[in-house]
């Protein structure tokens, strides 16, 4: 029933929440990593007009769906469904979405573990536990399981408290901090040699680069990880906003608190790599491209650290508590999908079922670590290369072609009564209809 179920209590929560689910590892680490291969500002410059032009009316269309429904995606998209087809398309997508929420999860968790790893060495090596620090940072199965347990954990945690005392609550605490943090990294970062050449390499776009079809493709395909989208999680993130929102703004706010992160991270990561070039690390591979992907994180970062002598101990103890709270802010909203669907689709108690599909997205992580080679790969791929945008797609062609244009209207119209006349209106319900779908599946089909 609707009164019962969970709500934001202020637009703020929302805002943090839903810039939480969107902000992780994504825009601090996969970002920085993609515009370094992709020619830099170049790619920054694309990703800034794909993210406004066409991963926000992506996002807006979940968000609409899960406000109007009230409810999970599943429950959701079947209310906008009048046939019976259309009722279990709508299962369709929607448990898809509930099941990529808990793969990314289940690697995620992996990744995330490491980056606390990461934090936890800097911290015993000041308490002068060399055994310690060493065990911490050395790929190993005991050490994935121990810190994938307590990273999953937490993220229980959180999710049994609820969306206000839980979700809400801890968003507000960490993400002012993340923010904080990313301010201080880049002040800092920014005073050492190199780190103008790191700008440089940031800021000034390679404009013949802009419309390589590769890094379109790629600009497109980071944009729609980083907003959460074809996950489910936005639709019930928009099912706890309240009627009195205006929609379209709080999406707009998001999305661009998003992308201000993720821009933020770039003027972190890349000068940094640069720094540590400088001090004689090694960033560019044999073939001359940037180093990128877990060696850079985990190989280069530390090292530079290293080089700093004594204040880098804190300095890396603050990047990965950085890198670990943004993965804990997107890791809820992961398993809130599930949760949420199990809770209201089988009368699941909240606590029960957190604890249960939380233990079973952990186990599915021991089984990844155990083959770790392959299985981390293929599992990311399957949930965000092929799940992600397929399930975005078919979400917009929920609203584009399934949805009744004018129970539409009157959703959005609540807390934004002016919208019929807006830009907004003339332009939204065309755009999901047919450029997002089309978007999306060129997305798709590069990634076959
Ligand atoms: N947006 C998150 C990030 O950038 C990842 C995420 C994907 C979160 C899907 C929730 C659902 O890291």
């Amino acid at each position: 029933m609707a009164s019962s179920r969970g709500e934001f209590s202020s637009r703020l929560g929302f805002i943090l929440a839903a810039a939480g689910s969107a902000v992780g590892l994504g825009n601090i680490w996969g970002f920085p990593t993609q515009t370094a291969t992709n020619g830099g500002a170049a790619f920054v410059l694309v990703y800034l007009i794909l993210a406004f032009c066409l991963a926000y009316p992506a996002f807006m269309a979940e968000l609409v769906i899960g406000r109007y429904g009230q409810a999970n995606a599943v429950t959701s998209m079947q209310k906008m469904s009048r046939h019976m087809w259309q009722k279990r398309f709508a299962f369709i997508v929607g448990f898809g979405g509930v099941i990529c929420a808990g793969l990314i999860l289940s690697f995620y968790g992996i990744i995330a573990g490491w980056m606390m790893s990461y934090a936890v060495e800097p911290a015993a090596n000041l308490l002068g536990m060399q055994s310690v620090s060493d065990w911490v940072i050395t790929q190993g199965h005991v050490r994935n399981i121990l810190f994938a347990a307590v990273f999953m954990f937490l993220t229980i945690f959180i999710i049994r408290k609820g969306v206000e005392q839980g979700i809400e609550k801890w968003s507000k605490r960490l993400m002012p901090a993340l923010i904080g943090l990313l301010i201080l990294l880049i002040l800092y970062v920014i005073t050492l040699d190199g780190a103008t050449d790191g700008l440089r390499a940031y800021l000034q776009p390679d404009m013949s680069r802009v419309f390589e079809p590769d890094l379109l493709i790629s600009a497109l395909g980071q944009a729609f990880f980083s907003l959460s989208l074809g996950t489910s999680v936005m639709v019930i993130y928009g099912s706890y906003i309240s009627k009195k929102e205006n929609l379209v703004k709080l999406g707009a706010q998001v999305t661009l608190i998003d992308v201000t992160i993720a821009f933020m991270a770039g003027l972190l990561i890349i000068p940094a790599m640069y720094v540590a070039q400088h001090q004689g690390v090694q960033i560019f591979a044999a073939d001359g491209s940037l180093i990128s992907g877990p060696s850079m994180v985990f190989a280069v970062l530390p090292s530079l650290f290293e080089g700093m002598g004594a204040i880098g101990l804190f300095v890396g103890f603050a990047f990965f508590v950085l890198m670990s709270i943004a993965a804990l802010t997107s890791s809820i909203s992961m398993l809130e999908g599930p949760v949420s669907y199990a809770v209201e689709r089988h009368n699941l108690e909240r606590k029960k079922a957190t604890t249960l599909i939380g233990l079973i997205i952990f186990a599915m992580s021991v089984v990844i670590i155990f083959n770790l080679d392959f299985m981390l790969d293929l599992v990311a791929m399957i949930a965000t290369e092929y799940g992600q945008p397929i399930i975005a797609m078919l979400c917009c062609v929920f609203v584009g072609w399934i949805w009744n244009r004018n129970d539409m209207l009157v959703e959005i119209k609540q807390g934004n009564p002016e919208v019929e006349s807006s830009l907004f209106w003339k332009v939204w319900p065309w755009y999901t209809k047919f450029v997002c779908p089309a978007a999306i599946l060129m997305v798709f089909i590069h990634s076959l």
